[in-house]
């Protein structure tokens, strides 16, 4: 067993990322945020004081600046670290390859390098579904392989995988989990952090948001005429504080010197893009418009997580309900319309 208390979160004012943070004050943790706000406000810091009325240690720089790490870790005694930090749109990442692989792969590089350096020994990273491609079958379990990608983002996914994975190979006394989230949707229950994608959302629930304020008018359907029951694409969607204490749970395990760990952080449960839609209008009153168009390149018809080796092995369970999901996201979009501007 090692003591792990100072966790440093890269990418900790996004949105997976500030969620951990709270949930790791929660459960007596000392999280310090290192984050190039590339794709976060600086607003963050602020909502997560009022919420744990604790100042957090934030260092604002890019996890591929080895320099800037390296004072870092020079200055703070850190036992852990989880990394968020990374490009992370699907479309973009087709326009922008080069820089999807430069930023993700040598984020992770570079975190490894002044890890090994400093011996720090422990890390969580934020994987992704989209590393078993197109699912041969559901509920997809760590024990199915890794497919192929449909994008670049995806790619990094699975590359940064294989890194973890090949220096665990020769790096025993190293404790790696990589976790696998299914769909993130939901916000802290106070409403004042969540989502706030840059520009027009590509995923489903942010969208859906911005529809419920009437900043969009209407919900596009990718595709009613796949093999499910209503037609509609069917994914696993976690409520974002599920997955947030999932990353306690591997921390907690990460303790016990496990060496490489892979787990899906999921519900286990299917809901289709109508069920959503009914699930938000029937959760907050507001009605969504929509229309169906033809299906989005890229899409799977079905995914959802096999849970059980996440429950046996971190005794993770998500707890909140897609009802409670569509609450706080509508909460955290009505009260901040504009996101954190
Ligand atoms: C996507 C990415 C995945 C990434 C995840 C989180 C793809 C193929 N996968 O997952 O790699 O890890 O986001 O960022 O892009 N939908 C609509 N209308 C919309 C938006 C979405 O009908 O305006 C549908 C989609 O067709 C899909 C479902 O909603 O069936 C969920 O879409 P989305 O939220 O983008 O997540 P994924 O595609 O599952």
């Amino acid at each position: 067993m090692s003591e792990i208390k100072t966790v440093l979160v890269t990418g900790g004012m996004g949105y997976i990322g500030s969620h951990t943070v709270i949930a790791l004050i929660e459960q007596g943790y000392q999280p310090i945020i290192v984050d190039d706000l590339a794709n976060s406000s600086p607003e963050v810091l602020n909502r997560l004081k009022i919420i744990t009325g604790k100042d957090i240690p934030f260092f604002k720089g890019n996890v591929c600046d080895k320099a800037f790490l390296e004072k870092i870790f020079s200055s703070h005694k850190i036992d852990a670290v989880i990394h968020f930090a990374g490009f992370k749109a699907v479309g973009e990442s087709v326009e922008k390859p080069l820089e999807y692989y430069r930023n993700n792969l040598d984020s992770t590089l570079t975190l490894l390098e002044v890890m090994t350096e400093k011996g720090v020994k422990n890390i969580i990273f934020s994987s992704s579904a989209t590393v078993y491609g197109t699912p041969v079958h559901v509920p997809l379990t760590e024990e199915d392989p890794i497919g192929t990608a449909t994008n670049p983002y995806g790619t990094t996914k699975i590359m940064q995988e294989k890194i973890f994975t090949d220096y665990a190979f020769v790096h025993k006394d190293f404790n790696i989990a990589l976790l696998r989230y299914f769909n993130p949707i939901g916000a802290h229950p106070s409403g004042l952090i969540g989502e706030a994608p840059y520009g027009t959302p590509n995923n489903l629930m942010p969208y859906i948001t911005q529809v419920a304020v009437g900043k969009l008018p209407r919900l596009t359907v990718f595709g009613n005429d796949y093999p499910t029951p209503d037609g509609t694409c069917i994914r696993d969607y976690i409520h974002v504080c599920d997955l947030a204490d999932g990353h306690v749970l591997a921390l907690k395990k990460l303790a016990q010197n496990p060496g490489l760990v892979i787990y899906n952080l999921g519900t286990g449960k299917g809901t289709s893009v109508m069920e959503l839609i009914h699930a938000y209008e029937k959760a907050t009153g507001v009605k969504i418009p929509y229309v169906i168009a033809a299906r989005r390149p890229g899409d799977v018809a079905e995914n959802y997580a096999g849970t059980l080796k996440a429950e046996k092995e971190l005794g993770f369970k998500a707890k909140r309900t897609i009802f409670d999901s569509c609450a706080d996201s509508n909460r955290w979009q009505q009260k901040n319309p504009k996101g954190y501007n």
